[in-house]
C-alpha cells in the first residue's frame, strides 16, 4: 500500500565546489510515511535533509511540495510550508534563554502593545516542553545551563511548536541517552497517529528498522534502493549502504568472555567530583570489559580518571607491578592509550597531518639521541595508515578533511604505534560509518587475542553486548551491576540498571 505523496523530489543534484554530494536523487516522500535515511558517512544524507529543509538550494532538480512547486528560500520559509528539522549540527544559541530559543523568530507571538510578553512567553514554552514529556527545564534558565542531550530536546521542542507535516531528524538520537531517545520515538509515534510525515537519519540500523516503515538507501551521492518494512533485512541493508558483502561477523561471534587471570590494571574506590562515587574495578589481561550507563552516570569522567586526565578525589588507579598512574603522561609511558568520546576537542589536533598526530605518543621511542628522522616518523606512519586502511591522500594531509571513520583510525594508529597494552576507548565507534565500526570491533577482537586489554565505555548497549567479555553497568556515579558475557544477554535487562 503506498500512501499520498506530499513531497516528490526530482533529480536533485549538489556540488560543493570539487564533491558531488547528491547526483540525480530522486525520492517520494509520502505522507504518514516514518522514512529512515541511511547510508555511509558522506553519503549525502545531511545535504538531502538540508536542501529538503531550506539551509540551501540545491545546484540542479526540482521538488513539489503537494504537487506545487516547492523551492525554500531559508529554514524558516520550509518551516512555513510546514517543513522542520532537527539538524545534525547543534542548532540553539548559546547566550539566551530556553524560551527565546523555542520561539526563536517566533517573538512575535507574544508581542502585546508592543513588547513581548515574558511571562506568557515562559508558559507557552512550559506547556511546549510538557506536551513531548519534558519536566525538568525550567524556561526562564538561560540555554547553556542545559546539556548537549537537553539543548537537543529544546530544538525538538522548537521545530515541533510550529506543527510541522514533515519533520525531519538528523542524527539526532546519537546525543541521546536512552531517555531523550525515548522521548524522540514518542514524537515520532505521536506524529505518525497524526498522518504526518517523519525522515529520520540515524546511524544505528536496528534503530531505524525498528521505528521506519521504509528506508532509503543512499551511497556517495546517489539513490541506491528504497526498502519496505517487510525487505528490512540487516544485512541486505548493510550490503547496499557499502556496496559490498561484509565478510564475517559483525560483532565477535565467540560467547567464551573468557580471558587471563592477571589482572592488568585496578581502580580502588575511586572519586572524582560529584561523578564517580566510589568506583572499583579489576581489568584482566586480553580482556574487553564494557561500561554502560546513562551519558550522565559518570562513566566517561571514570576512563578519563582511569588514564589519569583527571584528578581523583580519592581512590587510586594501579598497574600489574604496582606502578600507579597519576597523570597522563605516566599513563603513555606505562603503555596506555585512551580513545576520547569527544575526538575533534581531545584525540586529534586537527590542524596537524595524519602524521604529527600518530607519531605524538611515540615521539621519545622514534628519538635517536634527541633526534628523530623523517624518514623514521613516515615510516611509522606508513606502517600505521596500511595496518589500519586509513583512507587519505597522503600522510601529510591535515586530519581535519579525514571523514569521521578515518579520524578514528588515526586515533587508534596514535596508541597502536606506541605499543599500547591497554586501551581505554569512550565510545570508539561513536558517529562512525557501518565499514568502519565493523573495521574496529575485529581490530579490537584481534587486540584481545594478542592479549592486549580494553575498556569500552559505550552508549550503545549491542556493542557492549556484542563485544564485551564483561559488562559493567554504571548508575549515579556507581557500579550498579556486572554481567558476564553471555548469548542470552539482552538491552532490556541491562536498560533496568540503567535508569
Ligand atoms: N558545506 C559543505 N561544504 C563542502 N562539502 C560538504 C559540505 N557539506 C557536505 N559536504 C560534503 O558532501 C558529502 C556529503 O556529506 P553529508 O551530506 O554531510 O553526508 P552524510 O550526512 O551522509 O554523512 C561529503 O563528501 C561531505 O564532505
Ligand atoms: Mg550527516
Amino acid at each position: 500500500m503506498s500512501s499520498k505523496v506530499v513531497l516528490k523530489v526530482t533529480n536533485i543534484s549538489k556540488d560543493f565546489g570539487l564533491t558531488h554530494a547528491l547526483k540525480n536523487v530522486s525520492v517520494d516522500i509520502g505522507q504518514g510515511e516514518i522514512i529512515g535515511l541511511i547510508g555511509e558517512n558522506g553519503s549525502g544524507k545531511s545535504t538531502l535533509s538540508s536542501i529538503i529543509s531550506g539551509v540551501y538550494p540545491a545546484s540542479k532538480g526540482t521538488m513539489e511540495l503537494d504537487g506545487e512547486p516547492y523551492r525554500p528560500a531559508n529554514p524558516m520559509d520550509a518551516q512555513n510550508h510546514g517543513i522542520s528539522m532537527i539538524a545534525q549540527e547543534m542548532g540553539t544559541l548559546p547566550g539566551i534563554r530556553v524560551a527565546d530559543n523555542i520561539f526563536l523568530g517566533k517573538e512575535q507571538l507574544f508581542v502585546q502593545k508592543g513588547v513581548v510578553n515574558r511571562k506568557k512567553m515562559y508558559a507557552e514554552a512550559k506547556s511546549a516542553m510538557g506536551k513531548i514529556g519534558i519536566e525538568n527545564i525550567n524556561p526562564e534558565d538561560p540555554i547553556t545551563k542545559y546539556s548537549l542531550e537537553e539543548r537537543k530536546l529544546i530544538e525538538v521542542v522548537r521545530a515541533l511548536y510550529s506543527d510541522p507535516r514533515i519533520f525531519i531528524v538528523d542524527e539526532t538520537t546519537t546525543a541521546l541517552s536512552q531517555k531523550g531517545r525515548d522521548i524522540i520515538y514518542q514524537v515520532i509515534r505521536k506524529l505518525k497517529e497524526e498522518n504526518k510525515t517523519v525522515l529520520f537519519i540515524s546511524h544505528d540500523l536496528e534503530e531505524l528498522m525498528e521505528v521506519c516503515s521504509k528506508l532509503i538507501v543512499l551511497r556517495d551521492g546517489v539513490f541506491i534502493a528504497e526498502l519496505q518494512k517487510e525487505e528490512f533485512l540487516e544485512d541486505r541493508i548493510k550490503e547496499l549502504m557499502v556496496g559490498r558483502k561484509l565478510t564475517g561477523d559483525y560483532y565477535r561471534s565467540d560467547y567464551d568472555g573468557s580471558c587471563d587471570e592477571e589482572v592488568v590494571l585496578k581502580g580502588e574506590d575511586i572519586y572524582v567530583g560529584d561523578s564517580v562515587k566510589g568506583v572499583s574495578l579489576e581489568l584482566h589481561k586480553g580482556e574487553i570489559l564494557g561500561i554502560g550507563g546513562l551519558t550522565d552516570c559518570g562513566m566517561h569522567e571514570l576512563g578519563k580518571a582511569l588514564f589519569g586526565n583527571i584528578r581523583l578525589l580519592y581512590g587510586q588507579v594501579t598497574l600489574k607491578d604496582g606502578e600507579k598512574i597519576t597523570s597522563e603522561k605516566q599513563a603513555i609511558k606505562h603503555r596506555l592509550g585512551y580513545v576520547s568520546k569527544n575526538r575533534d576537542q581531545e584525540a586529534l589536533i586537527l590542524s596537524a597531518s595524519i602524521l604529527d598526530n600518530i607519531v605524538l605518543p611515540s615521539l621519545s621511542k622514534l628519538s635517536r639521541g634527541g633526534l628523530i628522522s623523517r624518514k623514521s616518523e613516515k615510516e611509522f606512519t606508513n606502517h600505521q595508515v596500511e595496518r589500519l586502511s586509513i583512507k587519505c591522500r597522503e600522510i601529510t594531509q591535515d586530519v581535519r578533511d579525514l571523514s569521521g571513520g578515518n579520524k578514528q583510525k588515526v586515533v587508534f594508529g596514535k596508541w597502536l604505534g606506541n605499543e599500547s597494552e591497554i586501551f581505554i576507548l569512550d565510545c570508539p565507534t561513536r558517529g562512525i560509518d557501518i565499514g568502519v565500526k565493523a573495521f574496529m570491533y575485529q581490530l579490537m577482537y584481534q587486540l584481545k587475542k594478542e592479549g592486549k586489554s580494553m575498556i569500552m565505555i559505550s552508549e550503545e548497549l549491542p556493542e557492549l553486548i556484542g563485544m564485551s567479555d564483561r559488562i559493567l553497568i554504571m548508575k549515579d556515579g556507581k557500579i550498579q551491576k556486572s554481567f558476564e558475557r553471555s548469548e542470552s544477554l539482552n538491552e532490556a535487562v541491562l536498560i533496568q540498571e540503567m535508569v
